[in-house]
């Protein structure tokens, strides 16, 4: 496994590999590798000729209060999963090589309308700093396939707008979320989470797959759907605090009055210093 630190190395090596018409895919991370990082590599790298996976902790996608300093970074571990993977080159560029020219004031990408909601009324120009990065990884690796979990589903659809409106004509792949035993979604924050609220968190999941069922048996109404969630969490997980719960259109993200058509449900919920979410998707026919 080669790594490159330079993206003019990247670039020329994914170049080079797509010239003699091998397939190249990307797995962009920001480390911390867990299981469900390794579904989509796996997935990767038997779907390709060659896997680059990236790990770069972007600064510009956390907020002045998140927790960019004390985002868990393990390199060495990253790149020993990646090779038992078979990944063919790890990039882990630094800031200044994304960033050229400084990661303030230059060229910023933004996916409007549904960078609104969710997670984005929460986490204020979160979304364009996932947007701008994702742009920036696809010109420098140039792959002809993506590979992102649909855990985070607004980054998911944003990054499918961004590649069609920027015509990238990358293939965005979606892979389904990795779940512990208990249901709860694999995320590199979990580890902020103490014991207790370890055994509380699943609460989240379990909210979302009983709306499912309410919707299932005839609810449409969107506000009841959002109440329920959030009296149940609420009532399930000490201390939390709610950014949002409720039922979302699936593609364009806004908060549904009526639950029709294809719908996402999801939930961001603060346990302790950990920002979780969650989601689930749901026909209402
Ligand atoms: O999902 C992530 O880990 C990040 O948001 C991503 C897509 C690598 C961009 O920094």
């Amino acid at each position: 496994m080669e790594v490159f630190e330079s993206a003019f190395r990247m670039n020329s090596w994914s170049s080079e590999k797509s010239c003699s018409g091998l397939s190249v895919s990307l797995v962009p991370t920001m480390g911390a590798l867990h299981r469900a990082h390794g579904e989509l590599i796996r997935r990767a790298v038997a779907e390709n000729d060659l896997t680059v996976v990236s790990i770069f902790v972007n600064p510009t996608q956390f907020g002045p209060a998140e927790d960019f300093k004390a985002y868990p970074r393990d390199f060495e571990s990253d790149r020993e999963l990646c090779e038992k993977e078979g990944v063919d080159v790890l990039f882990s560029p630094k800031i200044s090589e994304m960033y050229p020219n400084g990661a303030e004031s230059g060229t910023e990408v933004s996916v409007k309308e549904i960078s609104s909601f969710m997670c984005g009324a929460h986490r204020p120009g979160h979304f364009d700093g996932v947007a701008t990065v994702v742009a920036k990884l696809f010109n420098v690796v140039r792959p002809s396939r993506a590979y992102f979990g649909l855990k985070d589903y607004q980054q998911f659809q944003i990054i499918k707008r961004l590649n069609s409106d920027l015509i990238f004509g990358i293939e965005i792949v979606g892979c389904y979320t990795v779940r512990e035993s208990d249901g709860l979604a694999l995320s590199s924050r979990n580890r902020y989470l103490d014991k207790q609220q370890r055994r509380q968190v699943p609460y989240i999941y379990k909210a979302l797959l009983k709306a499912a069922e309410q919707i299932k048996n005839g609810e449409t109404d969107g506000t009841k759907i959002s109440f329920f969630l959030k009296e149940f969490i609420n009532k399930h997980i000490d201390g939390c605090k709610i950014d949002y719960a409720g039922a979302y259109h699936a593609q364009r993200l806004h908060p549904l009055k009526k639950v029709e058509g294809e719908v996402v449900l999801a939930a961001a919920v603060w346990v302790g210093r950990a920002r979780l979410i969650d989601n689930l998707a749901v026909q209402k026919k």
